[in-house]
């Protein structure tokens, strides 16, 4: 990652076939666009890559969330339980729908602990987000079984993590809806671009009216569709989705390279004796965007991360400092700082952010590192990479 790497003349011609019509827009213009869906394409392929009965396109990760929260009837005064390692977005797409996230500590998957789901259910708990990080995946048969046996509806932000199988089964679509991302460092990017996959067809079609100011799209003539509900705009344009469609078909492709370069980086860095891995719950469905690894304390994993920066060994993330995927840091979350006045400002029972205590995930994420595995890696660059890295750890 990220396909960017990889940009090529497959993107640039289905880039073209668009722009030879004029029609950059994913529904109408029937004639004008002479035969070309670039939007439903991707969407078919990608349906079929992740063996799921449906999938919409639209235009980000976090669009992809507030559409499943919507289509999920998740909404004001609902509680959300989700893990503190993820992206920022997933937590502000729950504000947004006016519900409460609530959060579980997170294991050495990275990813949410399954126990900890159990601990952090009160009766207002409606849904779990569990979020598949960094190319890995979630216990996610485990965190099911919870959601199954306690009535919580299961959304998986998978955003991180296309590709990845759990047993066989791709991520995200496990639970009544999955989550992807194609901004601009996911392994396939088409610029930005989001998608949602569910089994469920009644689900799906409340998230393709949610995502399209609630038409039902079931007409000719857009003026004359009926508005079974409300909705917003959250479409993808077909521009984005021409790139993405390319994308996609370098997936297997893409997989295969970041399998073979991490598998080059583990065996350098299992020489150390002071690091280990992350836990992977199935191995052979990661899809290897990152190497995450653990060293001994926080102080170590700090000072490892400095010298792998001075070294030039570029991409790698000490997460634990930085304010982006890690609630240590998100201040603007405990200060509940926002544009303006957020829904759960007037709820009576909302969580003061600013003194939740999550000291398992502290003690995790205070100990890794993750380096992106990247696609355009040279035999020469990977032989430097492991000779910095050997400067940099202990034996
Ligand atoms: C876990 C996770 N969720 C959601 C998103 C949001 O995706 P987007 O940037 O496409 O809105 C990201 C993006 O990095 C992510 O990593």
């Amino acid at each position: 990652m990220p396909g960017f790497e990889i940009f090529g003349d497959e993107e640039r011609n289905e880039v073209q076939d668009v722009l030879n019509t004029g029609v950059l827009f994913r529904y109408g213009f029937d004639q004008a666009r002479k035969g070309q869906w670039k939007v439903r394409d991707f969407e078919e392929e990608l349906a079929k890559r992740l063996s799921v009965g449906h999938c919409l396109l639209c235009a980000s990760g976090t669009a992809a969330l507030a559409i499943a929260l919507a289509s999920c009837g998740i909404g004001a005064g609902d509680e959300v339980i989700v893990p503190p390692f993820t992206f920022i977005a997933t937590i502000e797409s729950i504000l947004s729908a006016g519900a409460v996230p609530v959060f579980a500590e997170i294991d050495e998957t990275l990813c949410l602990d399954p126990e900890a789901v159990k601990a952090a259910i009160t009766p207002r708990s409606k849904a779990v987000i569990a979020v598949h990080m960094c190319g890995s995946m979630a216990q996610i048969d485990l965190i099911k079984q919870v959601c199954d046996e306690k009535g919580l509806i299961l959304i998986e932000d998978a955003c991180q993590a296309l590709g990845a199988t759990y047993k066989g089964q791709a991520v995200g679509t496990f639970g009544k809806i999955g989550c992807f991302s194609f901004d601009s460092v996911k392994t396939v990017t088409c610029g930005e671009g989001g998608a949602v996959v569910t089994p469920d067809k009644v689900v799906y079609k409340c998230a393709e009216q949610y995502a399209d100011h609630g038409h039902n799209h079931e007409g000719t003539d857009r003026g004359l569709e009926e508005h079974p509900i409300l909705g917003t705009n959250l479409r993808i344009s077909e521009l984005n989705a021409a790139v993405g469609l390319a994308q996609l078909r370098k997936l297997d492709m893409m997989l295969k390279t970041q399998r073979a370069n991490k598998e080059v980086l583990v065996e350098a860095l299992s020489q150390f004796s002071e690091v280990s891995l992350q836990r992977i719950p199935d191995p052979a469905g990661d899809s290897a965007t990152f190497l995450s690894f653990f060293l001994p304390d926080e102080e170590r994993a700090r000072e490892v991360a400095g010298n792998l920066e001075n070294a030039g060994v570029d991409g790698c993330f000490y997460w634990y400092d930085n304010n982006w995927h890690y609630f240590r840091q998100w201040q603007h979350l405990k200060n509940l700082e926002s544009a303006a006045k957020l829904p759960l400002e007037l709820l009576e029972e909302v969580p003061d952010y600013s003194t939740v205590n999550l000291p398992r995930s502290d003690r995790i994420m205070g100990r890794v590192i993750s380096m992106q595995i990247k696609l355009a890696w040279t035999q020469k660059d990977m032989e430097t990479r492991i000779s910095k890295i050997g400067e940099i750890f202990k034996k």
